[in-house]
């Protein structure tokens, strides 16, 4: 599956710390994920950790000299030919350096010959972090647009707790894939997306839902920020993380959906609707815990029909022209392609994504997707089934097509 990651040519450097075993990891995770990596160790980061590991996980050769011929010839072309320069992790020493242009080592001299993005994990004593030398240097670097991930608190190689020790490397990744994607071509677009179930209470502790793990709205968040827009998911309760970069407004009923998403809209390129939004709520929500004695030996619970947030987008679409597009989902059993023309001109919208949940391997809470994805000219694009992260890319692909 392709991310902003795959084939991108990143150099890795690596600088004296404790946290050095972790970088071996990101080297591993970075390559795992189709990247290039250019490892750069300093004397220091090699006494930790060897370059032989590096080469091992990276499968490239790995750089340590700026006095071997490799060395020479390569600073300016690893630095030039970069898309990213991760610094991980990065030591008060080596950041003191690149706030001033010192160029004394294969890495400095990378840094200064690069035009890339930069990334910086530092890791280093609570102590050092804090000192006024260490944080006018990151806030320098910060100004010439350096990103700083970390440090984050926790227990420090000196047994003390402090805030000092390196992002772990998985959301370094994160953050990685988040700059990458950030020129991507839905760069400076908007998309609210939503997920999930909803909730809708009976009483304090009891609730009417459905089996939705908001999967495919979360991969849809994923893809895209994947391609650079900025991202609000409005989302009842996920089994699945939020992806880093997005804006979550966790909500639980639809009514809270509804609100969330009326007022998300009305600066936004686009809404894409995958939560499965509960149609009925309890028609009276009980105070106190309903007791069983109470009740006869059955139990009837009557129920009010919820609003429907695609309804209530479409009339205020047409007060605020806003969202330019609008996509929803629909979950059939049969007549797909009848059910989903009619319920695309009924609910306003511009693209709809059936699934045919009659399906056992696709739609709810499982991991697959296959959807026909139809537009008012009538269908765009069957995409196969496969998995829900490469069913959102698709979308997002067609998506973007519209917007630009
Ligand atoms: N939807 C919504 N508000 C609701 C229910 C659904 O906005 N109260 C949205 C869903 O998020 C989805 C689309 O409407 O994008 C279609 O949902 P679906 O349940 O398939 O359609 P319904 O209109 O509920 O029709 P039916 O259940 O009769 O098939």
């Amino acid at each position: 599956m392709t991310t902003p990651i795959t084939h991108q040519q990143i150099v890795l450097g690596v600088t004296g710390s404790i946290a050095c075993y972790k970088a071996a990891d990101l080297a591993s995770k970075l390559t795992q994920a189709g990247a290039a990596v250019d490892v750069i160790l300093t004397d220091a980061a090699a006494r930790f950790v060897t370059p032989f590991t590096f080469q091992a996980v990276t499968g490239r050769p790995v750089y340590t000299d700026l006095w071997d011929e490799r060395g020479h010839i390569r600073h300016v072309q690893l630095g030039e030919q970069a898309n990213l320069l991760v610094i991980a992790p990065a030591t008060a020493h080596t950041i003191a350096k690149l706030a001033h242009g010192l160029a004394d080592n294969l890495l400095t001299v990378t840094a200064l010959a690069a035009r890339c993005p930069v990334l910086l994990a530092p890791a280093m004593d609570g102590g050092m972090y804090e000192h006024p030398a260490t944080q006018a240097n990151i806030r320098l670097l910060q100004e010439r647009g350096v990103t700083m991930i970390g440090p984050v608190s926790g227990r420090m190689a000196s047994g003390l707790t402090g805030l000092g020790r390196m992002v772990e490397p998985a959301e370094l990744l994160a953050h990685i894939r988040l700059k990458l994607g950030e020129n991507g071509v839905l760069r400076g677009r908007k998309l609210i997306i939503t997920a999930g179930p909803t909730q809708e209470p009976l009483d304090p502790v009891r609730y009417l839902s459905n089996y939705s793990s908001g999967k495919q709205g979360v991969a849809l968040a994923q893809a895209a920020l994947d391609a650079g827009a900025a991202v609000t998911l409005i989302a009842g309760p996920l089994q699945v993380a939020v992806p880093l970069g997005v804006t979550h407004i966790p909500v639980l009923t639809a009514e809270q959906m509804k609100n969330a998403v009326l007022a998300a809209i009305q600066d936004a390129d686009a809404l894409l609707m995958a939560a499965a939004v509960a149609d009925f709520r309890p028609a009276h929500q009980a105070e106190q815990k309903i007791k069983k004695t109470d009740q006869g030996p059955e139990m009837v619970i009557e129920l009010t029909r919820n609003p429907d947030i695609l309804a209530a987008v479409k009339a205020q679409r047409e007060e605020t022209r806003r969202p330019h597009l609008v996509l929803g989902f629909a979950a059939e059993t049969q007549d797909v392609l009848a059910y989903g023309q009619e319920k695309l001109i009924r609910k306003g919208l511009d693209f709809i994504a059936i699934n045919d949940v009659s399906r056992p391997d696709a739609g709810f809470a499982v991991d697959q997707n296959q959807i026909t994805l139809l537009g008012r000219e009538g269908v765009i694009a069957e995409i196969p089934l496969q998995d829900k992260s490469a069913v959102a890319a698709q979308i997002i692909h067609y998506l973007a097509q519209a917007l630009v």
